[in-house]
């Protein structure tokens, strides 16, 4: 925390375009995650090997006013999936389950439609529409992957404690034991 002079009115650091997310601001965290940044995610078929490794799939700010990994702090970020599918499958993130298992979490839409897909410990997996003005609290315990669904930007706000880590193992190795994927236009939630 900087120091501050007794009695005196400051500008906050930050401040987010309520339109699109957007966080600004000194030491805003950016990363960009491309096709070729995701092995396992997506299903590995014909149109996997014919799409563009540098394909932008997602992007994703955060602010981190503490270290990683400290007990107490908060995390603040932004999401925004880019419209697109690979064959069948809509563009996603990664998931995770936390690194501290049991921490909770906060997701809120912000433009454009989605799914959250969430999957406990026994891999019951079971999707929340996302949408502007959506609200999602992620329960500890809870892997957690985000799909637009729609033909415009996905993006959502995401407010996390700073000693939950993020474990991306367990996805990798085994996914969600559900998939979503488009079927006669709309989203359904089939079996991997
Ligand atoms: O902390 C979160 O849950 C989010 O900020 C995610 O990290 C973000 O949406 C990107 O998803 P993932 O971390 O699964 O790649
Ligand atoms: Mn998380």
């Amino acid at each position: 925390m900087k120091n501050i002079d007794h009695l005196s009115i400051i500008d906050s650091t930050f401040n987010v375009d309520y339109s699109n997310g957007v966080i600004k601001g000194k030491n805003v965290n950016k990363a960009k995650k491309y096709l070729k940044d995701l092995p396992n995610i997506f299903r590995h078929g014909d149109a996997f090997s014919k799409m563009d490794g540098d394909a932008l799939i997602y992007e994703v700010q955060a602010i981190l006013p503490v270290d990683e990994g400290i007990e107490g702090g908060l995390f603040y970020g932004k999401t925004i999936i880019h419209p697109g599918k690979v064959g069948d499958e809509y563009y996603m993130t990664k998931g995770h389950f936390h690194q501290k298992i049991d921490r909770a979490e906060f997701y809120w839409g912000i433009e454009g439609t989605g799914m959250l897909l969430l999957m406990d410990q026994k891999r019951n997996t079971w999707g929340e529409k996302m949408y502007p003005g959506s609200l999602h609290y992620i329960d500890g315990f809870i892997a957690h992957r985000t799909v637009n669904i729609g033909d415009t930007p996905l993006s959502f706000g995401a407010c996390w404690p700073s000693d939950a880590g993020h474990n991306y193992q367990e996805i990798m190795d085994n996914g969600f034991s559900g998939r979503l994927i488009e079927v006669d236009g709309k989203p359904k939630l089939i079996a991997n």
